[in-house]
């Protein structure tokens, strides 16, 4: 059966090209917008992060009715640090639309994932967006949409693209540039020609592949994803096939599909439609939902381990707490435990009561996180972001990455450089013919800590990588650590330990000499404070302990534990300073 009433495309755009605009003029002239509903000024990017930082985090989905056809959208993450999320929405659609900024051009950002669309064999529709503008540059950009596509080893039929001229500001698009126009109705008409309709035996059993999640405080854990074969019914019951193996018989009782930018409850779908379901708690990404007689669970791209982790620490400095902030280790734990429902490839441990460790696909997926809690009023400290590391029999185990590097040729030998400090080991390099040269990297996932902005630095933002879980390898780490900080040290009447406290962080690293104070610490590894003093006190059953350090380190000392005295001993140290056994045995020097 042929779907010729709905087209399921997905968006891929750089920042400020003009996304947001071009999905709100849409939805106003297919006329989703009633009078009585809000209207906001820009309406797709929901969340406030988004909006300031320009860059779409979360995959939405939105739909506009163009005659009778209904048109799904699904917004894409332009970048790849969120464990295969791009890969998963290039599965649900059967096109792409591919937005281009008349002035700018085609921007290596958008490289990505535009990559992976053309991979899945998916064909772009290119719109060439602020035709409005008196610096626009048509003909130029269409030739570097060429070039882009043919280094990205684009087919003939994909090279063959539909170019649409359009200003999503003025609400209109043309074929031709010479064409009068006077609405969207071009890009309409390009969509619904164009993209073909989805397709699928409606007959068949029921395969309903969720390929995203979404959380709602009413309803719940939304699961949301397109019927690949067979029609759904609500009330039906179902077999929820997991990723896991497992087959869990399920009831749908909650079935919507999307309409304008919200959910609308429906009684039925079938073959193609996008749709989401709640009321199915253990609902996950990658579940298949199949006909009760008919479970056959589709293969599923799988979503990357994380690698990265930080604590996140209850705020219990004296100066936190202003009116209206989220401060209680409540307040946090809730909050991560909200997140973790639809952030998939996150995951939550609890440390102590007021300490978490949140560990995420990288940094950025992990400082986005960090940057919208704040916002939301959510006052906390957190660690310096760690490499997550397993132990087996064989011995400690890190993550290693395959790292997929595009950068103009002229930065090459400086990209090389950096990656070779940080242990990457080179496994392609390829120029494209257009100045841009692809490399390959195979890279322990420690190594890409920090290195975003330095390598945005080394390419002038013109580069671009992501990187995808490779797998576990044995750990080929040293002890050599960067860390900024005090030194402290501590007394425990038998021994001296040192090490680098982080104000900032509340972390305290061991270093060197005297890590045998504190049993079980390993060297690299922070803690806070209060934890490794209480742990040592009750382990050595000590009871008068003198900690040295700045005013910060001994507001964090509990005063019913020690007996505090600040003391001469402490060198403040605010420089970012390499620490190393030896290092660390000049500053005792210094000390004694
Ligand atoms: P993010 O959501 O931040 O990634 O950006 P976006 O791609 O959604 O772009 P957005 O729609 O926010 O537009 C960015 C800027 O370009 C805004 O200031 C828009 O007003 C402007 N803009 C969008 N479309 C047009 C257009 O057709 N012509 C002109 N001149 N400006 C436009």
């Amino acid at each position: 059966m042929k779907r010729q009433d709905i087209r399921n495309v997905a968006i891929i755009a750089h920042v400020d090209h003009g996304k947001t605009t071009l999905v709100d003029q849409m939805l106003k002239q297919s006329g989703t917008f009633r009078s009585n509903e809000f209207v906001e000024e820009r309406v797709m990017d929901s969340n406030d992060l988004e909006r300031e930082r320009g860059i779409t985090i979360l995959s939405k989905n939105t739909s506009v009715m163009y005659g009778d056809v209904k048109i799904n959208i699904i917004d894409t993450p332009g970048h790849a640090d969120f464990g295969g999320e791009v890969e998963r929405i290039m599965k649900m659609v059967d096109g792409v639309l591919l937005l281009v900024d008349a002035k700018e051009g085609p921007m290596p950002q958008t490289r990505f994932v535009l990559q992976k669309a053309l991979k899945e064999g998916l064909k772009p529709i290119v719109v060439v967006n602020k035709i409005d503008r008196t610096d626009a540059r048509v003909e130029e950009v269409i030739d570097e949409v060429l070039d882009l596509f043919i280094a990205l080893e684009a087919d003939d039929d994909q090279l063959d693209f539909a170019a649409v001229y359009a200003s999503a500001k003025d609400g209109l698009a043309k074929l031709n540039q010479e064409d009068e126009a006077t609405d969207l109705r071009p890009l309409f008409e390009e969509i619904l020609k164009q993209i073909p309709c989805p397709e699928g035996d409606s007959e068949a059993g029921l395969q309903l592949l969720i390929s995203n999640i979404d959380y709602d405080k009413y309803i719940g854990r939304i699961g949301i994803g397109k019927i690949i074969r067979g029609t759904v019914k609500k009330n039906q019951m179902a077999v929820l096939a997991s990723t896991k193996g497992q087959n869990l018989n399920v009831k749908i009782s909650n079935l919507y599909s999307f309409q304008g930018l919200g959910r609308r409850d429906i009684e039925a779908a079938t073959v193609g439609e996008i749709v989401a379901i709640s009321g199915i708690a253990d609902i996950n990404i990658g579940d298949t939902i199949c006909s009760v007689d008919d479970v056959e669970a589709v293969p599923f791209v799988k979503i990357d381990e994380p690698t990265i982790s930080m604590n996140f620490l209850v705020n219990d400095s004296p100066f936190a707490g202003k009116e209206g902030s989220f401060v209680t280790s409540r307040h946090l734990k809730d909050r991560l435990d909200r997140e973790m429902l639809s952030n998939v490839a996150m995951k939550l441990e609890e440390i102590s009561s007021d300490c978490f460790k949140v560990m995420g696909r990288g940094e950025l997926h992990l400082s986005i996180l960090i940057e919208t809690m704040r916002r939301e009023g959510y006052e906390f400290a957190v660690s310096r972001p760690e490499v997550i590391l397993k132990k087996t029999e064989d011995g400690l185990m890190e993550p290693f990455e395959t790292l997929f590097v595009e950068v103009p040729e002229e930065n090459v030998s400086a990209v090389i450089e950096k990656l070779g400090q940080r242990k990457a080991e080179m496994l392609d390099m390829a120029p494209t013919g257009t100045g841009i040269v692809k490399l390959q990297f195979r890279i322990p996932a420690r190594g890409l800590i920090g290195y975003r902005s330095e390598f945005l630095t080394d390419t002038k933002g013109y580069g671009v990588f992501h990187h995808l879980f490779d797998g576990y390898d044995n750990y080929r780490g040293d002890i050599r650590v960067r860390a900024r900080g005090s030194l402290v040290a501590f007394e425990t009447g038998t021994a001296v330990a040192y090490g680098l406290y982080n104000a900032q962080e509340r972390g305290i690293m061991f270093i060197g000499p005297g890590t045998e104070v504190y049993e079980g610490m390993v060297v690299g590894e922070s803690a806070r404070l209060e934890d490794i003093a209480v742990n040592v006190c009750k382990r050595k059953q000590l009871t008068n302990v003198r900690a040295s350090g700045s005013d910060d380190a001994l507001k964090l000392v509990p005063p019913r534990i020690f007996s505090l005295e600040q003391s001469l001993e402490f060198i403040a140290d605010d420089e970012l300073v390499e620490v190393t056994p030896k290092n660390i045995r000049i500053r005792k020097k210094i000390l004694d």
